[in-house]
């Protein structure tokens, strides 16, 4: 006990140790407490939601760049429809048995007491702003693109969020098979060019007669193996049988291995018009693996029905990258003349994953082969004089990291190595002087010296070299 006591007295005195006495609590105090704690809860997002931080900024916007580059080498036209529609558009389109309908659609009331919901997908108002704007006037095919977010209250998981963002393509207005092989291409290629091995996955569900007969055919057999069934599925046998197709349960993929396949359902017309499809995939030499069991969530499909998967992400653990299919009869439904068309929507939050992982693993770098560079300056005169050197170099094309809050260079070039960059242009007092100023490579240390009015030329030899 003795020891114990000698303990304490020795404690040295600090004003942490003085602050951190506990006090007697009286009724105002713990009140006081209270409105503080209140004041510091800071605000969350919604859950399924996040955000995209600074670190992840160049590589989404690597995303868009990319998108925007395949769209426009196949001349699709950007568009932007409103997040916000009328509700009964989704159930429409998309169809109310779904699970994007039925459970996932973010639906509320207005003000005025009109039913709005947050889009769940682009395809539907794609199809709307179509019809609204008389684009059929137009000269067919109209091909257009679109990227932004979409919402469904799903369960957020890795790769599943309830805003997410997506990479859209439609082709309204032309009926031939080769329209769905350039979409499939032109998802194909949006990987490739983003370094990802994509897997294509196709099947063909025919037209609505085609699945009605089918749809027969598939009850009766789920109704005779109804006892191996999940208990969704069992739900399911009436209300959309073909959902229980994609069932990720193992116990109902057994049952599915052995059920009847859409394929031998198909019209003559709808199956020739498939082995065109594929013809056109065989010729453009675009490897594709038919998938009888792939019949999509969305109803307003026919005929062609397609999802992108990663080919190196463990199977186990797959969740398509992106989907679509043709929708011949989606635009009559809604109201205007029958008019063929056909699209595809890629998740790129799930293709933001794949390619942090390759960002860890060095096998990606956003912006590669494009300089990183930061302009550090020292004192006043050197600060006005960067100013201009920035807006320069920023209308040749090159952009800088710089700090004007930071007089020390040191503290400067610390945060130039921070934000990793290749190469330092620094203008000091002496550069000052005599109009140069330096470039260091800051892997190698190497400094050079160059002429101030040169120095957008200079850059742009060092990117050329670095090449
Ligand atoms: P979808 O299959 O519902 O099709 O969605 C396309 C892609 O969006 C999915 O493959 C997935 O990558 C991504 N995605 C869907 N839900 C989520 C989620 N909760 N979190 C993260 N990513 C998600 C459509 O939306 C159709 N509009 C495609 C289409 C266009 N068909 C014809 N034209």
């Amino acid at each position: 006990m003795p020891e114990k006591k000698k303990k304490v007295v020795a404690k040295k005195v600090t004003s942490k140790t003085v602050a951190t006495k506990p006090a007697q609590k009286t009724v105002k105090s713990v009140k006081a407490e209270d409105k503080s704690k209140k004041i510091k809860k800071i605000p969350q997002t919604v859950r399924g939601m996040k955000d995209i931080l600074p670190q992840d900024g160049q590589l989404w916007r690597h995303l868009h760049a990319v998108a925007d580059n395949i769209s426009n080498s196949y001349n699709f036209e950007f568009v932007e429809t409103p997040i916000l529609e009328e509700a009964a558009l989704f159930v429409k389109t998309i169809g109310k048995n779904t699970d994007i309908i039925s459970k996932e659609m973010y639906a509320f009331e207005d003000r005025d007491g009109s039913k709005l919901a947050l889009r769940p997908e682009g395809t539907a108002s794609i199809v709307r702003s179509y019809l609204n704007n008389g684009m059929i006037s137009l000269s067919q095919p109209v091909n257009m693109w679109y990227y932004g977010p979409m919402f469904r209250h799903e369960r957020p998981q890795a790769g599943r969020y309830r805003q997410f963002h997506q990479y859209g393509c439609e082709i309204i207005g032309n009926a031939d098979a080769v329209a769905d092989a350039q979409l499939i291409v032109m998802g194909y290629n949006f990987f490739r060019d983003l370094g990802i091995n994509a897997n294509v996955y196709i099947n063909s569900i025919g037209t609505p007669e085609d699945r009605e007969r089918y749809i027969v055919e598939l009850v009766g057999y789920f109704r005779s193996k109804r006892s191996y069934l999940s208990e969704e599925s069992k739900l399911r046998i009436s209300k959309n049988p073909l959902r229980i197709l994609d069932s990720k349960d193992p116990q109902d993929q057994e049952v599915v291995a052995e059920a009847p396949q859409i394929i031998d359902w198909l019209s003559e017309k709808s199956k020739t018009y498939f082995m065109k499809v594929l013809e056109y995939l065989d010729e453009l030499d675009i490897p594709y693996v038919l998938k009888p069991t792939l019949v999509r969530g969305l109803d307003y499909y026919t005929d062609t029905v397609f999802e992108f998967f990663d080919v190196d992400s463990p199977e186990k653990s797959q969740s398509a990258l992106g989907g679509g299919g043709r929708y011949n009869l989606l635009i009559e439904e809604l109201g205007g003349e029958a008019t063929p068309a056909t699209g595809f929507a890629i998740g790129l939050d799930r293709v933001a994953l794949i390619l942090k992982k390759k960002i860890e693993t060095k096998e990606f770098t956003p912006n590669a082969g494009k300089l990183k560079l930061y302009f550090a300056h020292l004192g006043d005169p050197a600060k006005k004089r960067a100013l201009f050197l920035i807006e320069e170099l920023r209308r040749g094309g090159i952009a800088v990291y710089h700090n004007f809050g930071k007089p020390s260079l040191k503290a400067q070039l610390e945060q130039a190595n921070k934000h990793d960059v290749s190469h330092a242009i620094i203008l000091g007092q002496k550069e000052m002087q005599d109009d140069t100023i330096i470039i260091r490579d800051m892997s190698s240390g190497i400094q050079e010296m160059v002429d101030q009015k040169k120095i957008v030329r200079e850059i742009e030899k060092l990117q050329r070299n670095s090449q």
